[in-house]
């Protein structure tokens, strides 16, 4: 499973990146907005400087919802860089510019996906990665994991290449459980992905190896 970085805040990028384990990133326009990061001008020299210091996909959310206007804003946004992969929304007008970005070799990532059979249609319509907001189903009362499970199951039996990109993650939980549930791709924020290092037996165990160690 790859594992993305789910912010806009470069000091947290740089430090999941040193870690060693970062394989992209992704933006949405809250967490571009949480930055502080205003205009055309400075939003794409963000996703420039995001694409400088992780060599992985970097997914660039248009903020259009009309084709022409999908496909305008999504062209320049990828040609930022050739790792850029355009998101779009699940909506119908966002489906048809995932075909045309599709047969144009431009790749996306289809977001704010809720249900299976919206995995389906963004598969069908060629997207490289579908992501399913995990945590805000859970907010919803159904069970974010169990739709992970059933669209993995579905690509797999379908044949479907998209990946699937766990989002709205909360918790090192739910990053083992979509791991679990045959996700490809978790995107998560900085504190989830340290979280996984945790745990009270490593920290007891390692205080007394390092207090045995002084009598060796
Ligand atoms: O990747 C989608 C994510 O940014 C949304 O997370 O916590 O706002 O539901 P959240």
């Amino acid at each position: 499973m790859k594992f993305f970085i789910d912010t806009a805040n470069l000091a947290q990028i740089k430090e999941a990146h040193d870690l060693g384990i970062l394989d992209g990133v992704t933006t949405n326009p809250s967490l571009m907005a949480k930055e502080g990061i205003k205009g055309e001008e400075a939003i794409m020299n963000h996703y420039k400087t995001i694409c400088e210091i992780v060599d992985g996909d970097i997914s660039a959310e248009v903020l259009s919802t009309e084709f022409n206007a999908i496909i305008a804003e999504g062209q320049k946004l990828a040609a930022i860089h050739p790792n850029i992969v355009v998101k779009v929304p699940m909506i119908r007008d966002g489906v048809k510019a995932i075909k045309w970005f599709t047969d144009n070799g431009i790749r996306t990532n289809c977001t704010l996906v809720f249900s299976a059979g919206q995995a389906i249609l963004a598969a069908k319509a060629g997207a490289a990665m579908v992501s399913p907001f995990i945590g805000r189903i859970d907010d919803s009362n159904w069970d974010g994991v169990e739709l992970i499970a059933q669209i993995a199951n579905i690509f797999s039996i379908q044949g479907f290449k998209t990946e699937i990109l766990a989002a709205s993650i909360r918790s090192s939980l739910h990053i083992v459980k979509c791991a679990e549930a045959g996700a490809d791709i978790c995107t998560c924020p900085l504190d989830p992905i340290l979280g996984m290092l945790k745990h009270p037996l490593t920290d007891i165990g390692l205080a007394k190896f390092l207090e045995d160690a002084k009598k060796m």
